[in-house]
Order: structure tokens, then sequence, then C-alpha cells
């Protein structure tokens, strides 16, 4: 593993244990939920912090799930703290493990800054359906989705960085895609120009599908202009115990999430105005926008995060029903070493192979390592 990658897979896996709210609240709603004997699965286990609460709440087996590398660290902290017989660590992406046994409880902290985006509720539908028990348990409960119009001028760079005179140049092509996208800000209490209202409140156990769509109402509190939509969550994590990541919270895992409008729009003190957010794709396309004054309609969605980029007809062209794709360079390199892994042929074999075999694409036995490397940790066993 490349030393960059190391460090930041242990870094950020520090900053969230460092983030005492955070754990402390995971923790609280561990110890009422899982009972003595309980079977936990707990979905993007990452350092195992959840899975460990569990064994000690009393669960006789935990299914830490982790997709990426730090499966690792959970493996040698399960170990050190003697977990190692009760955690069963599972390398795998959720939607792919089938388990032994159904579970008592699911646990995820897959929180992104508006709650959804991360694939929380897809992760927890995608559980509840084939691997809780009847009567079971999800930790979150209920994520409480709250927006707010905001005030926010020094967001206003992420739009006007791309402006018709730049550098002697014209950027001007790209605002459109720069407003089409939701980004990770951090929003003070001040830029409010309303109160918070809730846009949802799906409940992990009764959602019937991922996507969510929902409307709030405002009236401006002040005077000023409206640079778009702050979010963020308000979960209930187990019945009585909470986690936010409200403008006032001093949670360090999370700032909010900042919907842009594309016009800003000037509004006095008291004007009413509607905010509607939806997702659709199982949470992949993001759609958006404030209309003024009680009505609301489908065409307030205005912005959409499926405008969020200049993609090429070409590479739109991919994603059609009737495209027939066919081997790249690189597909036909990948099939070679596909085929290669007969269970009996050495790595360094392999290493060398593609080095004769296409020396146009790799300049030196090293760089066919990497290549090599990267790919078989993917696929080979
Ligand atoms: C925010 S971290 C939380 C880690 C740990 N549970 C904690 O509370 O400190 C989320 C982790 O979930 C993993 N992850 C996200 N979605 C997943 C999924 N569907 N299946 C397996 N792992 C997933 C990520 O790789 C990441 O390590």
């Amino acid at each position: 593993m490349e030393f960059k990658q190391s460090s930041a897979t242990i870094s950020y896996h520090q900053s969230m244990l460092a983030d005492s709210l955070r754990v402390r609240r995971y923790r609280e709603a561990i110890q009422r939920t899982v009972r003595e004997g309980d079977v936990v699965l707990d979905i993007g286990s990452g350092s195992g912090i959840l899975s460990f609460f569990c064994c000690q709440a009393g669960a006789s087996r935990v299914y830490a799930v982790e997709g990426g590398t730090a499966i690792e660290i959970a493996r040698l902290l399960a170990r050190a703290n003697g977990f190692e017989e009760r955690v069963v660590l599972l390398n795998e992406a959720s939607w792919r493990v089938e388990l032994p046994e159904p579970v008592d409880v699911v646990v995820t902290e897959t929180l992104w800054n508006f709650g959804i985006g991360e694939g929380l509720l897809r992760w927890t539908c995608d559980a509840r359906e084939r691997l809780l028990k009847e009567g079971g348990t999800i930790i979150p409960a209920e994520l409480a989705l709250m927006v707010a119009p905001v005030e926010l001028p020094q967001a206003r760079s992420l739009i006007d960085t791309w402006a018709p005179e730049a550098y002697g140049l014209d950027l001007s092509a790209m605002r459109s895609p720069a407003a089409n996208n939701v980004y990770r800000l951090s929003i003070p209490a001040d830029a409010l120009l309303a109160g918070a209202e809730t846009l949802a409140r799906p409940r992990t156990l009764e959602v019937a599908e991922p996507d969510v769509s929902g409307q709030a109402s405002f009236v401006t509190t002040r005077d000023g202009v409206v640079h778009g939509l702050g979010g963020w969550f308000d979960a209930e994590l187990a019945p009585g115990v909470r986690l936010s990541n409200g403008p006032r919270i001093e949670t360090t895992s999370w700032s909010q999430a900042f919907f842009p409008l594309e016009q800003p729009l000037e509004l006095a003190a008291g004007t009413k105005l509607r905010a509607r957010i939806r997702t659709t794709g199982a949470d992949q396309v993001w759609s958006w926008g404030v209309s003024v004054g009680d009505e609301s309609s489908d065409s307030a969605l205005s912005q959409s995060t499926f405008f969020g980029f200049p993609f090429s007809p070409e590479r739109l062209g991919r994603q059609a029903p009737d495209w027939s794709p066919r081997l790249s360079r690189m597909g036909e390199i990948q099939r070679f070493v596909l085929e290669s892994c007969d269970g009996s042929t050495p790595a360094e074999e392999l290493e060398s192979e593609l080095t004769r075999r296409f020396p146009d694409t790799f300049a030196d036995r090293d760089d066919a390592a990497t290549f090599l490397a990267d790919l078989l940790e993917a696929v080979a066993e």
C-alpha cells in the first residue's frame, strides 16, 4: 500500500475518533439498543470502533463490514482488545455480503454533511430487506434533514471564479456546471436568513426506497441576499440519543452542505419563500430550487447535479444502453493479467511479462509492479 494512501486512511479514521461528540453519541445509542447475545451488522466499520462498542454492550457476534483497507486497522484493534472471536471482519461492500444468520441490530455511521449523500439510506434499506431480523433495530433510527436559506457572500467565489474576464480569458462557460453542484461548506449560524426547517424525516426502518424528496417554507427574519440553501442533519440514533451537525454544533467530522443558487435572491425581511430538494437514482442526482411566495411546483427544482459537470457527447454516449463497448489498450493489458491469474504464476513473473509484452505502456519494471499491485488488490486472492 502506497504511503500516501496509508496515511490518508489512518488520518481519516483518527479524525473521526477524535470527534468525541460523534463517538460518544454512537456509543450511547449502542448501549441503549444492543442487548446481551445480540447479533449485529456494522456497515462501514472503519477502525472497528462501533463494533467494539457493540461487543462491550453484550453482542455475541458483530459482522463488521468495511469496503476499504481500514479493515486492517479494525483487525489489529480487535485482536488488541480481545474481540477477535466475536468480531467477524468482512472486507466487502455491504450490498454484496451474505450472512449466515439474520442480525438483531444494524449500525452504520455513513452520514454525509446533509445526512444522506454517502449512501446511508441505500445501505440500510438493503440490509433491512436482506439481513435484519423481523422486529430488529437500525442505528440511526431517523434522519431529520434540515434546511435554511443562507446569506454567504464568501461562497459566491465557487461560481464567480468562472468569470467572463479572468486572466485575459473567458471562463464563464463553467459557471452553470459550478452552480449545479452541492458543496461542503462551513455555514455560520448568523448566515441564516430564516429559522431552519425540516425538509424530510426518513426513518430507516420504514422508508420504502433510498431517495428523498421534500419541501420547506420560510419567512425571512431580516433583509439579505439568499446565496443558497444550507443543509445538515439532526439524526435520532436511538430513542433519546441525537447527533447533529447544525451550524451551532461542535462536531469536527462534518461541516454543512451548501446548495448554491445560480441567481442569488435579494429579499426584504418578512418575505415568504419555499425550498425544494429531491434526490433520484438512489441518491445519485440531487435537484433543488427556491421560489418566492407560497406557490411551489416541480419547475422550482431548477438546479441539479445532473448538469454539474461538462461531459462531452462521447463520454455521455458511454452511458447509453445501445453503446457496444470494446476493450481499450488498457483493457487488453488487464485481460492479459486476469487470464494469467491461474494460481500458479508468481507475481514477479507477471511483472516481467508485462514489461516485455507492453513496453510502450510500462516505462520500467517498477511501473508494471505498481499497475499490477493495484489490479491484483481489486481482483485477485
Ligand atoms: C464515516 S466512516 C465510519 C467508520 C466507523 N464506523 C466509525 O464510526 O468511526 C465510514 C466507513 O464506511 C465505509 N463504507 C461506506 N459505505 C460502505 C458500504 N456500503 N459497505 C462497506 N463499507 C462502507 C467507508 O470505507 C468508511 O471506512
